[in-house]
């Protein structure tokens, strides 16, 4: 069993950890500060994130904790995160893209995409590409993308990306976790290609009690729990994170989930299903991701 005991000295990493106030994204911050590392906690709202700080400070980590403001749904908001963090620093040695939203009301981002797309997927799509050349300095730099079970039903819908048809909130939740799946996947073959040495690992962190469920209803949550057989304490779902942020044993272009059944467990490496893997796909997902990030990444 992979516990955050397990977890290396971090001390002297730089970690960026998106939505790291709450969550997942809180506990994986937490273990990573305990285990001395220097946390950007990547956060939209500045309140919630010196709150965040403040928590984890009365934990007593031997690391360092700094906040930087990040709205994933807006892109502009994304470059000027990441065009301050270029000028501040030297070295990344992980990005940890957890930041996420499932099932709101029908919405989207400031330019126009749906809004789990854009937040879960386009938003982290262009601060990985953003930061790539720092990551690509960075000797043993990670890049950690958080997908969803729910990926396993998931189908990119290229007409549909800024809800021109029409919406459906759990269908287009789990079309972002495959996204993100894909990306994760795809980075890792190009890569592999261009011959650069940072690894992109996706992460799965099963069902957990979070505030995600935030826009559902409380019976469909409860309805949720009982079909899952129970949901796990936040910081047992960060697991998944932090096996893929820190292991020496977790591997490029692979997914990391809990063990027992993908919902409950502690994390170990997981087959991807072949829907995940479909090069077609992740080729126009890329391209078209570049094109509206205006991205550029290591070429195939
Ligand atoms: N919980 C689960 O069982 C589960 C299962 C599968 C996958 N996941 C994945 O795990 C990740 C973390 O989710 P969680 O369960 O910890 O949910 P959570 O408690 O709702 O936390 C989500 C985090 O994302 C942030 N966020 C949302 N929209 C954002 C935006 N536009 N820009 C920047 N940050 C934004 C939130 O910030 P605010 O606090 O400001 O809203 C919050 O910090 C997500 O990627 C989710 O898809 C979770």
């Amino acid at each position: 069993m992979w516990t955050k005991e397990n977890i290396p000295d971090q001390t002297g990493k730089t970690i960026i950890v998106t939505g790291a106030n709450i969550g997942l994204g809180f506990e994986t911050a937490l273990a990573l500060y305990q285990a001395g590392a220097h946390v950007v906690l990547a956060c939209r709202s500045q309140e919630n994130a010196t709150a965040a700080v403040a928590q984890l400070q009365a934990q007593q980590g031997t690391g360092t904790l700094e906040t930087g403001m990040l709205d994933l749904g807006d892109l502009d908001s994304v470059k000027a995160f990441t065009n301050l963090f270029l000028q501040q620093r030297k070295q990344l040695h992980v990005l940890i893209n957890n930041a996420g939203v499932a099932v709101p009301p029908a919405s989207k981002t400031k330019q126009g995409y749906e809004l789990q797309f854009g937040v879960n997927f386009l938003g982290h799509f262009a601060l990985t590409g953003h930061l790539y050349p720092l990551l690509k300095a960075t000797s043993g730099a990670r890049v950690v993308t958080l997908s969803s079970m729910g990926y396993q039903r998931g189908v990119i819908d290229f007409e549909n990306l800024r809800s021109e048809k029409d919406y459906d909130g759990m269908r287009e939740y789990s079309q972002s976790k495959l996204a993100d799946l894909m990306f994760a996947v795809e980075l890792q073959r190009r890569i592999t290609a261009a011959g650069d040495k940072v690894l992109s690992i996706a992460a799965q962190p099963g069902a957990n009690t979070t505030a995600l469920t935030r826009h559902m209803t409380a019976e469909d949550v409860a309805t949720g729990i009982e079909r899952l057989g129970g949901f796990m304490e936040p910081w047992q779902g960060a697991l998944s994170s932090l096996y893929a942020a820190t292991s020496p044993d977790a591997l490029g272009g692979n997914l990391y989930q809990p063990d027992e059944d993908g919902y409950h467990g502690y994390p170990a490496h997981a087959a991807i299903n072949e829907n995940a893997l479909d090069e077609m796909v992740a080729k126009k997902l890329w391209e078209f991701a570049e094109g509206v990030t205006g991205t550029h990444y290591p070429g195939r």
